[in-house]
C-alpha cells in the first residue's frame, strides 16, 4: 500500500491532530450523499489519507510507532462512526422531506387505495368452488372457435334455424371460425379430450352481435357444465341444480321444468327458481314469483357420438348458466352493460 505523495504531511502527533480537525470539518458540513461518500474514500479508503499514514508507520523510529498507531486508528474509528452518523441524518432528511414532514411512528397510516375483484370473478369463483367441491373439474375452450366446436358438433348444422338465434360474429378469412356464442363448445372439447365419465364446468366469455341495451351486451359471461357417465339421468340434472341453486342462493328454493328447445339437448328444459327476493311478486320476477335461470336436458345422442363418445353405454345432463345475469341478481345490478365498462365508480363497490 502506498501513500498518495502529494499530501504526505510529516508523521507527528500535531499533523495527526490538524488532519482531524479538518476531517470533522469537512464531514460536519457535508450535506449530499454523494459527497460524503467521497469523504468516506479520501480519509476511509483503501488509497485514502489514513490508510497513508498507517503504510508510514514503519519509517518511524520503533519508539514512536505505537503512540502514533493507536492515534491513526482512534482517527479512523472515530471518522467512522462520524461518517455513518452524518449519512443517516441525511438519509433522514432526504426521506422526511420526500413524505412532507418529520416521521412520527405513532400516526395512522395514509389511507391506501385497494382493489379487489370484479362480481364476476367473485360469482365465478364461488361456483367453481361448488363444483370443484362435488368432484367436477374446470375446463376451457378458446373464446375464437370452429364452426364444428360451435355449432355443427352440438348437433347445429348449416342451415339449422338455431344458428339465427344465436347472432353469431363470423371471423372473415379460411377456417370458418367464429366468436363462440356460447360455452356449449367446450362441452365438446371435454368429451374430445376427456372421454367419459366425466364432470366438468367451463366458465367463460361468449360473444353475440346484438344491439345493445341495459339487458343485452356484445359480450357477457357463461358457465357450462357438463356430466357425462353410465344411466344419467333428469333425476341427477335436477337433483344437481338444487344442488347449484343452494349453493348460490344460500337457501332451499323450489324449481320447474319448462319444456326448452337447444338443439344439442333432448330432453331439453327451462329451470325456473322460486323468486329469491320475494314471497309475493317484485319488479326482479315481474311479479310473477318465478326467475328464469338457467337452460339444461340431457346430451343429444348426436353430441356424444360427433365427440366420439358411444350413446348407447353413457348418457349426461348440461346445462348453460347465464353468469351475467347470475351475477346481476346477486348484486342487484340494473345495467348488464355495467359489468365490462371498467368504470371505477361501478367496480369500486365491489
Ligand atoms: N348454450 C345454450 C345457449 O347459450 C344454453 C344451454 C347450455 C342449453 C346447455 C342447454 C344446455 O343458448
Amino acid at each position: 500500500m502506498t501513500a498518495p505523495k502529494n499530501e504526505a504531511p510529516p508523521l507527528e502527533a500535531a499533523a495527526l491532530d490538524a488532519l482531524r480537525a479538518q476531517a470533522v470539518e469537512e464531514i460536519g458540513g457535508c450535506s449530499d450523499l454523494s459527497a460524503l461518500g467521497e469523504l468516506q474514500r479520501k480519509y476511509l479508503g483503501k488509497q485514502g489519507v489514513l490508510a497513508g499514514w498507517l503504510a508510514r508507520l514503519p519509517s518511524l523510529p520503533p519508539e514512536q510507532r505505537p503512540v502514533l498507531g493507536q492515534g491513526v486508528n482512534r482517527l479512523k474509528k472515530e471518522l467512522t462512526e462520524l461518517i455513518a452518523g452524518r449519512e443517516s441524518a441525511l438519509e433522514r432528511a432526504a426521506l422526511e422531506s420526500a413524505m412532507g414532514g418529520p416521521f412520527d411512528a405513532s400516526l395512522p397510516p395514509a389511507p391506501q387505495e385497494r382493489g379487489s375483484l370484479h362480481p364476476l370473478t367473485q360469482v365465478t369463483r364461488e361456483i367453481e368452488d361448488l363444483f370443484v367441491s362435488m368432484g367436477y373439474q374446470v375446463a376451457d375452450g378458446p373464446e375464437i372457435e370452429t364452426d364444428w366446436h360451435n355449432f355443427e358438433a352440438l348437433n347445429i348444422p348449416p342451415d339449422h334455424p338455431a344458428r339465427d338465434s344465436q347472432d353469431t360474429f363470423y371471423i372473415r378469412g379460411p377456417g370458418r371460425l367464429v366468436m363462440r356464442t356460447h360455452t356449449s363448445p367446450v362441452q365438446v372439447r371435454a368429451l374430445e379430450r376427456l372421454k367419459p365419465p366425466l364432470r366438468a364446468i367451463a366458465p367463460g366469455k361468449v360473444f353475440r352481435n346484438e344491439a345493445t341495451d341495459a339487458s343485452h351486451e356484445h359480450t357477457f359471461h357463461q358457465l357450462e357444465g357438463l356430466v357425462v357417465d353410465k344411466g344419467v339421468s333428469v333425476a341427477h340434472l335436477i337433483s344437481s341444480m338444487k344442488t347449484l341453486l343452494r349453493g348460490i342462493f344460500r337457501r332451499e328454493l323450489e324449481i320447474r321444468l319448462r319444456p326448452g328447445f337447444f338443439p344439442f339437448v333432448e330432453p331439453g328444459f327451462e329451470l325456473d327458481a322460486r323468486c329469491p327476493f320475494c314471497s309475493t311478486g317484485c319488479s326482479v320476477c315481474k311479479q310473477s314469483r318465478w326467475i328464469e335461470l338457467l337452460p339444461c336436458g340431457l346430451v343429444h345422442p348426436n353430441v356424444l357420438r360427433a365427440s366420439g363418445v358411444d350413446p348407447d353405454e353413457w348418457s349426461g345432463f348440461a346445462f348453460g348458466l347465464g353468469l351475467s345475469r347470475l351475477v346481476m341478481l346477486r348484486f342487484g345490478i340494473t345495467d348488464v352493460r355495467l359489468l365490462l365498462s371498467g368504470d371505477l365508480r361501478f367496480l369500486e363497490q365491489f
